[in-house]
């Protein structure tokens, strides 16, 4: 159940189409359509680009690697991998409508050869053990109750010795965020860890810490900065309301609110299954 639930909220109709017209729009029509054109609105997490630039620093992919991306959303940040480290991407993702946008999102912007879309769930992934060099996860396991069952799975799919680069929204100590935030209307569908809790399930899974970083300060400084510039100039051409509607506004205050009030943090971590 609390699988279509996420579906809900997060599903809306003819997401490429319109994503590929606000890019159109924006950058003319004439100029190709890359990874990076696409990137004010395919990287769907409050931090965008530079978010996804932070998680790649961690993540160290190389040429001709095989990497997953849990969780793949549009598929902004696998196309954009694929394309600026050359690697092969496998994004896996519970919504139809996010699976089949990525899929005409990857034909559009010439990447479909390097980046395969999977719908799946994240709790029984379809691969074979060990089938992966590297694997990411950006903002999903807020909508994961099960959180030992996904780094698990992630686990499993892994090589000895590949790494999972986490990105993650996480609970802060004030209580819970106010809804509805980007990934959840309501509480059904959100399930936050603290830092602490994530670190203690990582390790619980298996997975040895190679890093982990407490980003709640930089994120909060970036949430800011998005709410201030949604007050006073409203939504920008390019941006999540493309494809989420006008509620992606509430969305993104509320996330901002709920971080200035200590009621979100947020983490970044590699981990690495043990050789
Ligand atoms: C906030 S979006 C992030 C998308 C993408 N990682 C990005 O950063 O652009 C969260 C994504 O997690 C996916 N998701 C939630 N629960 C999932 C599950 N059990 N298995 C696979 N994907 C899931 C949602 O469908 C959604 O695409």
């Amino acid at each position: 159940m609390t699988g279509q639930q996420v579906q809900d909220h997060y599903s809306t109709d003819d997401i490429a189409s319109r994503v590929l017209a606000a890019a159109r729009d924006a950058i003319g029509p004439d100029a190709p359509l890359t990874p990076d054109a696409l990137a004010p609105i395919d990287h769907f997490h409050g931090g965008g680009l530079a978010a996804t630039r932070d998680l790649v620093a961690l993540l160290q992919p190389r040429a001709g690697e095989r990497l997953l991306d849990i969780g793949s959303g549009i598929g902004g940040p696998a196309r954009w991998i694929a394309a600026g480290f050359g690697c092969h991407v496998t994004g896996i993702d519970l919504t139809t409508a996010f699976c089949r946008a990525a899929e005409a999102l990857g034909e559009a912007t010439g990447m479909s050869s390097q980046v395969r879309i999977v719908e799946g769930s994240a709790l029984d992934l379809p691969f074979e053990a060990n089938s992966f060099d590297r694997a990411y996860s950006q903002n999903v396991v807020m909508n994961i109750a099960d959180k030992p069952q996904f780094y698990r799975e992630a686990l499993r799919v892994l090589r000895p010795g590949g790494v999972l680069a986490l990105s993650n929204v996480a609970a802060g100590p004030a209580g819970p965020p106010y809804y509805p935030v980007p990934w959840a209307s309501s509480a059904a569908t959100s399930f936050l860890s603290t830092p602490e809790a994530t670190r203690n399930e990582l390790v619980a899974a298996g997975f040895q810490i190679v890093s982990f970083e407490d980003t709640t300060a930089k994120s909060l400084a970036a949430r800011k900065a998005l709410r201030a510039r949604l007050e006073s100039e409203g939504l920008p051409p390019l941006g999540f309301h493309v494809f989420m509607g006008s509620r992606a506004r509430e969305f993104q205050i509320n996330a901002a609110r709920s971080q200035e009030k200590g009621r979100l943090a947020s983490i970044e971590a590699l981990v690495c299954k043990p050789a």
